[in-house]
C-alpha cells in the first residue's frame, strides 16, 4: 500500500457512515430503502457491526453470521464496501453475569454491573479469550470477501480497570520496568511520606482512597494502561491478520482525548482514524471550534504522517453537546473540506440511521425517524458525496507536507497536570499550544503536532511549549536540531523532571538545555487567572507591550539576548523573551504565556525569515484559513471561512486557479459565502 492508500481494496476517498442494520432486521423494506438511500447520497462504504456482539454470539458459544453475510454481500452488490468492526464495543448481557471478571472495576474499587459500553477489563483472559474467539470468526469468515476493506478494532476503546488481575498485572509490568524494588523507590521517590515499598505486592493502583500524591506512580499507571490497552488491540488483530495481513485494521480515536498515549498504538495501527465532534454554533464561536478541530486533524495526521480517516462525524447534531444545534446551510460542507485540507482521505458520519430507541435516538443521522430523503441533512450529506467524487482524482494522491511543528507530548500533557503547584488553577496544556498553533493556521502555513519522541529534522521551526518532562534523547535532538541551522520556540515549565517526575538538580532548563537557550532560571511566579503582566519589546517589528499570563519565569541570560522585558510587578525589567544564537540555529524562550497579539507577528516574522509556504501567499483575513495538499500532480489550495459572513479574498497576483468544485478559472479575487469553503489547483 503506497502511503496515500487507506485501503488497497477500494483506492478512492471514502464516503460513508456507522450502519447498524441489526436494529431494523424485523422491519421490512428498511434495508432496501436504506441501500437505495446509501446510492443517492454518494456513499461507497458503511461501518458496519460496531455494536454487533449479542447479535452474532446470542449465546455463550453459539454464533450467527447470516444476517451479517446478507448485509455485507448485499451492499457489496450495489457498490457499497463494509469497513467491518470487531464487536468489543460493547459486550452481551450474558457475558457479563456468565463470566463476572470481564466488568470493568471503578476507581472506587466496585465492580461494575452490565451497563454501557466498553466497560470491559482489557486484562481478563475470559474476556481476551472471547475476543478472540469471535475476532477468529469474523476473520475466517470474511477477511477473504473483496466486500470488506477494512477492520475497525472496537470502538473509541479507552478507559481504566482497577481489578484485581489488572493490578497483578501492572505489578507484573513494574517488576519488568525496575527489575528491584530499590530501584522503583528511588524512581518514584517514596522516602517522602514514608512511603517506601518492601514487597511489590504492596503496590496498589492511584485511587482517590488511597495513594495519589506519588506522581511516579500516577504515570506509571497511565503508562501500564495504555500499554495494557495496546496489547489488547495487539491481540484483537491478530487473527484478522493471520487471515489476511493485508486488510488494514484502525481504531477510532477521539478529541483530545488524552487518557491514554495513543502513539503507543502506531506501530500496530495501519491507519489513524478520529471522531470529530466539535460543538459547531454552540458556546464558543465557530473560529475556535474550527481552530481546535483542525488541532486535531493535524495531531492525527501527524502520528503516521500521511493520509488518514474523519471515522465519525456528525451529519448535524449531536446530542450529547449542552444543546444539540443544527449545522448551519455549508456548515456540513466546510467541515468536511476542513478534514480533507488537512488530510483526510475519509469523511464518514455517525450515524447512517437514527435508532428508534435508547440514549441516541436523536442523534442525527443521514435518515431521520423521519425515513425521508427530501430533508436538509439528506441533501448536505448527498451534496458531500459528490464533492467527494469530484475531488477525487485531485487530492486522492497527496498529503499535507509541514516545515513546522509543535510538540503535544501526552506523557509531558499528564506530567504537567498533575504537578501540584506552581498553578493549580490551570496550566491549560491545549489552549497554550493551540494558541501557538493559530498562528500558523490563521497564516495558512501548515503545522505538524507530534510527540517529543518524533524526528525532528524535516522542520524548520520546532516549538515545544512547557515541555517540562525530558524524555530519553529528547534534549540532545533538540540541541542538535538548533545547532543545524533550525529555530527552537520553547516557554516557561521547560527542562524541569524526567520520566518518571523527579526534579533536576543545578541548572535548569535540565541537560544542556540551560546552553540551548542561553539562560538559566531562577523561579517562577506563578499569576491569578485575574492577573496578568507584560512583555515589552522597545525595538522592530514586535515593538510595543503586549499581555501575558499564567507563569512568569525569571531568567538570568547567558548567552541570550532579551527581545522581551516584563512591563509589571517587582521584576519589571527583568527578561520575558529571549533569543539565543546557538550554533548556526537560534532558540527563543518565552518565560511568560503572551498575548496572542504578540504570537501572531512574533511568528510571521519567522515564516517569513524561512520562507515558508503560506497557502495563499499572503496573511488571511481573520477567520478565513487555507491549506495546502500537495503529490506528483502539483498543490491543491483548500480555503475556509469559518464567519457567519461573506469575505472576499486576495488570490495570489498573476496566479489563475482552477476551482475544483465549480470548474470555473478564479484570479485575483474571490469571495467566500458565510461557512463557504473552496478547493482549488
Ligand atoms: C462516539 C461513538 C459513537 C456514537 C457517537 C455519538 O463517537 O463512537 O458510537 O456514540 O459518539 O456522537
Ligand atoms: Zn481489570
Amino acid at each position: 500500500m503506497s502511503k496515500f492508500e487507506i485501503t488497497p481494496r477500494l483506492l478512492k476517498l471514502l464516503h460513508g457512515a456507522d450502519y447498524n442494520p441489526e436494529q431494523w432486521l424485523k422491519v421490512p423494506g428498511v434495508f432496501e430503502k436504506d441501500i437505495e438511500y446509501m446510492k443517492k447520497a454518494g456513499f461507497n462504504c458503511v461501518t458496519v457491526g460496531v455494536f454487533s456482539w449479542s447479535m452474532l454470539e446470542p449465546e455463550d458459544g453459539v454464533y450467527n453470521f447470516d444476517w451479517l453475510d446478507k448485509v455485507i454481500n448485499t451492499l457489496y452488490e450495489n457498490g457499497i464496501y463494509t469497513i467491518l468492526a470487531t464487536p468489543t464495543g460493547a459486550r452481551p448481557v450474558w457475558m457479563t453475569h456468565k463470566y463476572p471478571e470481564v466488568s470493568r472495576v471503578e476507581k472506587n474499587l466496585v465492580r461494575n454491573l452490565h451497563g454501557g459500553r466498553h466497560n470491559h477489563c482489557y486484562t481478563s483472559p475470559v474476556f481476551r479469550r472471547k475476543t478472540r474467539e469471535m475476532n477468529t470468526r469474523l476473520a475466517n469468515r470474511y477477511a477473504n470477501n473483496p466486500a470488506v476493506i477494512m477492520w475497525h478494532i472496537s470502538n473509541e476503546i479507552s478507559g481504566q480497570c482497577f481489578c484485581p488481575l489488572c493490578q497483578a498485572a501492572f505489578r507484573e509490568w513494574l517488576k519488568k520496568k525496575y527489575g528491584s524494588l530499590e530501584a522503583l523507590n528511588d524512581a518514584w521517590y517514596t522516602t517522602f511520606w514514608s512511603q517506601r515499598y518492601t514487597d511489590w505486592e504492596q503496590i496498589e493502583p492511584p485511587v482517590d482512597h488511597g495513594m495519589t500524591v506519588d506522581h511516579g506512580l500516577n504515570l506509571d499507571w497511565n503508562r501500564f494502561c495504555t500499554d495494557q490497552t495496546v496489547d489488547f488491540y495487539k491481540e484483537e488483530i491478530k487473527p484478522l491478520k493471520e487471515a489476511n495481513p493485508g486488510i488494514p485494521c484502525t481504531i477510532n480515536l477521539m478529541m483530545f482525548h488524552t487518557a491514554l498515549d495513543y502513539s503507543k498504538f502506531m506501530p500496530y495501527l495501519d491507519v489513524v482514524s478520529w471522531d470529530a465532534y466539535p460543538m459547531w454554533h454552540n458556546h464558543t464561536d465557530d473560529f475556535g471550534n474550527a481552530l481546535a478541530t483542525a488541532f486535531n486533524h493535524d495531531w492525527m495526521r501527524s502520528y503516521k504522517d500521511k493520509p488518514f480517516m474523519m471515522m465519525e462525524n456528525t451529519p448535524s447534531t449531536t446530542n450529547w453537546h449542552g444543546a444539540s444545534r443544527l449545522k448551519a446551510p455549508g456548515m456540513l460542507k466546510l467541515s468536511s473540506i476542513q478534514a480533507l485540507a488537512h488530510g483526510s482521505n475519509t469523511v464518514q458520519y455517525f450515524q447512517w440511521r437514527q435508532s428508534n430507541g435508547s440514549c441516541e435516538k436523536f442523534h442525527s443521522a443521514v435518515v431521520s425517524h423521519r425515513g425521508k430523503d427530501d430533508t436538509m441533512i439528506f441533501k448536505n450529506v448527498a451534496e458531500v458525496g459528490d464533492i467527494l467524487k469530484k475531488l477525487n482524482d485531485d487530492i486522492y494522491y497527496t498529503t499535507v507536507n509541514a516545515k513546522v511543528a509543535i510538540i503535544y507530548d501526552i506523557e509531558n500533557k499528564w506530567a504537567i497536570e498533575d504537578s501540584k503547584g506552581p498553578r493549580n488553577d490551570g496550566m491549560y496544556y491545549n489552549d497554550i499550544a493551540m494558541s501557538h498553533y493559530r498562528a500558523f493556521w490563521e497564516n495558512g502555513v501548515s503545522c505538524d503536532v507530534i510527540d517529543s519522541t518524533k524526528d525532528f529534522t524535516k522542520y524548520d521551526i520546532l516549538i515545544a511549549p512547557m515541555l517540562y518532562m525530558l524524555k530519553g534523547d529528547v534534549p540532545k535532538r533538540l540541541a542538535e536540531f538548533v545547532s543545524s541551522g533550525k529555530t527552537l520556540i520553547s516557554s516557561y515549565f521547560t527542562g524541569l523532571v524526567n520520566e518518571t517526575d523527579l526534579c533536576y538538580n543545578g541548572t535548569l532548563p535540565a541537560l544542556g538545555l540551560d546552553q540551548v537557550f542561553g539562560l538559566w532560571e531562577e523561579d517562577m511566579d506563578a499569576l491569578c487567572d485575574h492577573q496578568s503582566n507584560e512583555i515589552v519589546i522597545k525595538d522592530g517589528v514586535l515593538s510595543g507591550s503586549h499581555r501575558s499570563l499564567y507563569i512568569c519565569d525569571l531568567v538570568h541570560p547567558t548567552t541570550a539576548e532579551v527581545i522581551g522585558e516584563y512591563g509589571k510587578d517587582w521584576y519589571k525589567g527583568w527578561p520575558a523573551l529571549t533569543k539565543n544564537s546557538f550554533g548556526k540555529g537560534e532558540a527563543y524562550y518565552f518565560a511568560t504565556h503572551p498575548d496572542y497579539s504578540l504570537l501572531k507577528p512574533f511568528y510571521e516574522s519567522l515564516i517569513d525569515k524561512y520562507g515558508i509556504k503560506r497557502a495563499l501567499g499572503a496573511a488571511l483575513p481573520f477567520g478565513v484559513t487555507a491549506s495546502i495538499r500537495e503529490g506528483e500532480n502539483g498543490e491543491i489550495v483548500f480555503i475556509e471561512n469559518f464567519l457567519h459572513e461573506s469575505v472576499k479574498i486576495s488570490l495570489p497576483a498573476g496566479r489563475e486557479y482552477k476551482d475544483l468544485l465549480s470548474g470555473e478559472t478564479v484570479s485575483s479575487e474571490i469571495e467566500l459565502e458565510a461557512l463557504g469553503a473552496r478547493v482549488l489547483k
